[in-house]
């Protein structure tokens, strides 16, 4: 089966595509055919050697990619699981979804409810776990409230405008000016051109910023939040630059790390399979051209989700 790699940090040509062994399954794994894998800025860091992604697998070279995947399941483990072959599951993973095909923990997967399309699905797993658990857990974003999304149009921003909607929050949403008609499809009820200084300074203030860009963006936009409000910054790398000027201020400021939890990823799919969630997929990439995905993540302005097909 076909596989992409890293056997070094470095750009995106360090990705490459190898005959690689079929993985042996343990009696609590399931064999997944990849139909999708979500390519995600983590992904690019880690291939760069950035970040605690790699200080993870440093050690344990070569290192294929992805963390989260929808397929159908090839071949069951001889313990008791809930999925059959030919079952369509999705979860996340830890790596290795930038592979034809992948041994994975049957409790890390979700089934899939049927009207949930194999895309939607394989771009809803990290970026709604990421937009939920920073919208709730971290952030307590209550009905009534102001929050403002950096990155609304992005993977994890465009599931967080509508999560924050469907929660009951006024969202004001940070885009560049073509997106913007995409974010306020999506329910934003104010959308803010970043670029624009003066209109970003004339927001009203908020009760919770969800900072999806991090450094100098997350450090400048906790100028807009309420004296008691609140900031929860989801780029890892700059997090203690932004929680300290959120607390300069006074504000409550904490950064965060997605989880794998399938209560939610249950809920998720549900939302997406009820119409109360839409997972916008702008581009497709043959598993061969995992580079030129890697580049279009890297360059920060992805619409939506990019996913690498099986
Ligand atoms: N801690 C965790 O557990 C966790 C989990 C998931 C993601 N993350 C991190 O969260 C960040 C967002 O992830 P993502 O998947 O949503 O990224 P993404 O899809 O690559 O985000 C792309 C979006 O960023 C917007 N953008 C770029 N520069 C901006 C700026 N200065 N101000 C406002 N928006 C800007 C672009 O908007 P325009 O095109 O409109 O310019 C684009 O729509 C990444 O750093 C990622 O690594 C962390």
């Amino acid at each position: 089966m076909k596989q992409l790699v890293i056997s070094a940090f470095g750009g995106p040509e360090q990705l490459t595509l190898v005959e690689a062994e079929h993985p042996p399954l343990a009696a609590n794994q399931l064999r997944l055919k990849m139909l999708y894998a979500g390519v995600n800025p983590i992904d690019a860091k880690t291939r760069a050697g950035l970040g605690w992604g790699a200080q993870a697998i440093k050690d344990s070279l070569p290192w294929s990619p992805g963390f989260e995947v929808m397929g159908e399941v090839l071949e069951v483990g001889s313990e008791v699981c809930r999925f059959l072959p030919g079952d369509r599951a999705f979860g996340l993973v830890r790596g290795g979804a930038y592979s034809e095909e992948l041994v994975v923990n049957c409790d890390e997967m979700m089934p899939l409810p049927d009207e949930v399309p194999d895309d939607m699905a394989a771009g809803l797993a990290l970026a709604g776990t990421t937009a939920w658990q920073g919208l709730t857990r971290h952030g307590a974003l209550q009905a009534g409230e102001r929050i403002l999304i950096s990155a609304a149009a992005g993977g994890v921003g465009h599931l967080a405008v509508q999560l924050a909607r469907g929660l009951g929050a006024t969202v004001v949403a940070l885009a560049s000016s073509g997106n913007h008609d995409f974010v306020k499809g999506l329910g934003a009820d104010e959308v803010v051109d970043y670029h624009d200084e003066a209109a970003v300074a004339a927001i009203e203030p908020v009760d919770l910023l969800l900072d999806l860009v991090g450094g100098t963006s997350g450090e400048s936009l906790v100028s807009q939040v309420k004296p008691s409000g609140r900031v929860v910054t989801v780029p890892t790398i700059t997090a203690d630059k932004v929680i300290a000027a959120a607390k300069a201020r006074g504000l409550n400021a904490t950064g965060m790390l997605k989880e794998s939890d399938s209560e939610q990823l249950a809920m998720l799919a549900k939302a997406v399979a009820e119409g109360r969630l839409r997972v916008e997929v702008s581009q497709v990439f043959d598993l061969a051209d995992g580079a030129e995905a890697h580049r279009q993540i890297e360059a920060g302005h992805t619409r939506g989700k990019l996913l690498l097909r099986g």
